[in-house]
């Protein structure tokens, strides 16, 4: 099958990898892609947000499947034209994708549909907003999250009173997101462990395809700034099957029910971002797509082929067996650039890629990266995932970290403490798949 994986992260490495096993030679495409990925497909030089650049690359190439990563050209209803055309895509429609694109419409559509969440309010004025801080109906700390897409930097836990006032002046009156700010969700702070549940959907049904844990803080033990991910595990040891269950029943199954009935079947990937409160599971936010750096450690543990559960997805008819999902665990340890998140240092020549991937049991997985006089040099923020998998997840820490012990950078930084909260969760029996 002729295949094409939209983005240029490490995400899409990881999509690529999988399917490289599963194509032919030269059946396999990425666009814009990165070094790592041009190892396993060929690159088509293309901009993700420009659909009909996309649409007529593939008409012209006659790829089969086309799998989108980012939420972008999601966003922007490349899945619409895509149907429109009878081409198979693996993503949302524009509308579908709003459960990602507008916290707004995630929230009311929640709220219609009884899926537990925190509870919010909507305001569309500083006037609005001010007025519900100031009631404390929320209780503080108080959640304010811009409406739209802010590149994961929309949302703002404030502690009192003083700085969530601050913040609304912030967003909506001098509009530090744009746009995205125009509207503003208050929401109550929720308290609990967080996991990531994927299921892959095809506007009826939804499959669980795994569960994982990322580490959002740059620093270890969960201290610094907000950013993409700095590593992740799979699975999340905190996920039972009757927790499984009650996820699909309280929260997965509404979702797709509701985005039928309301005329906007869903399709494509559905992460979603849970709190595990003392009131049970309840959803901090939905993203219309797989996330990064979790699918780097989610999709070596699909135990079967992928490419027909995604063309199944992508044409509507997914069936009802369960995913078969192997044991072990994965563990992805991020590195990133010097000044990541706030800045990212670049041009600097990485040393040790081949010798970390000749270790067992790790894969070296490429983000900001570039090639440049025949060496592999950093080209932004978040620059390779390193994966280790293993029989349990101290093993897989093991050998993450002996891969990120071969790689150097000039100013690298990475986390020391990824997976180890799940060795603390699991428990005596750690390991458990
Ligand atoms: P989001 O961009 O919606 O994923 O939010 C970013 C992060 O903010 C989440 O990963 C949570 O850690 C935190 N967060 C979002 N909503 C809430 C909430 N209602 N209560 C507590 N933390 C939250
Ligand atoms: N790692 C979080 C995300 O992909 O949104």
């Amino acid at each position: 099958m002729k295949v094409l994986v939209i983005g240029a992260g490490g995400r899409e490495h990881a999509i690529v990898a999988r399917c490289a096993g599963e194509c032919r030679p030269g059946e396999l495409l990425a666009a814009p892609g990165n070094p790592g990925i041009a190892a396993l497909a060929r690159l088509l030089p293309l901009d993700p947000s420009r659909p009909e650049d996309v649409l007529e690359a593939v008409e012209r190439e006659q790829v089969e499947l086309t799998i989108v990563g980012p939420e972008l050209p999601l966003s922007i209803g490349l899945a619409d034209r895509f149907m429109a055309a009878g081409r198979l895509i693996v993503g949302p429609t524009q509308a579908a994708a709003r459960l990602e694109t507008s916290k707004a419409f995630a929230k009311a559509f929640m709220q219609r549909h009884r899926v537990p969440t925190a509870r919010f309010h909507t305001c569309d004025s500083s006037d609005e907003a001010l007025a519900c801080v100031r009631s404390g109906g929320l209780g503080f700390p108080v959640v304010l999250k811009a409406d739209g897409l802010a590149a994961g930097k929309g949302v703002v836990i404030a502690p009192d009173l003083a700085s969530a006032e601050a913040t609304i002046h912030d967003v909506m009156v001098d509009q530090r997101f744009g746009s995205a700010g125009a509207r503003l969700v208050i929401e109550e702070c929720l308290v609990g462990p967080e996991v990531s549940f994927f299921v892959l959907c095809d506007g009826r049904r939804a499959l669980p395809i795994g569960t994982a844990q990322d580490h959002k803080r740059v620093f270890d033990d969960d201290r610094g700034p907000n950013t993409g991910g700095m590593g992740a595990f799979a699975p999340s040891p905190l996920v039972d099957a009757a927790l499984g269950e009650r996820v699909i029943q309280q929260i997965v199954r509404p979702v797709l029910d509701g985005m039928r009935e309301e005329g906007h079947p869903f399709s494509g990937f559905l992460y979603v971002g849970l709190m595990l409160t003392g009131d049970g599971p309840k959803v901090i936010e939905f993203n219309v797509r797989l996330g990064d750096p979790e699918t780097q450690v989610i999709l070596s543990l699909i135990d079967e082929p992928l490419l027909p559960l995604l063309a199944a997805a992508a044409r509507g008819d997914l069936r009802d067996a369960p995913v078969r999902l192997a044991a072990g665990a994965r563990v992805g340890v991020v590195i990133a650039s010097r000044g990541y998140p706030e800045t990212a240092d670049s041009g600097r020549a990485i040393d040790g890629l081949d010798a970390a991937a000749r270790l067992p049991g790790v894969t070296v997985f490429h983000a900001g990266t570039a090639a440049h006089d025949g060496r592999i040099v950093t080209a932004g923020g978040r620059v390779l995932t390193v994966v280790g998998s293993g029989a349990d997840y101290a093993d897989a820490i093991a050998r993450a970290y002996g891969g990120v012990s071969r790689i150097s950078f000039d100013g690298m930084q990475y986390r020391r403490d990824i997976g180890r909260q799940a060795i603390r969760a699991a428990g005596p029996v750690a390991g458990r798949p």
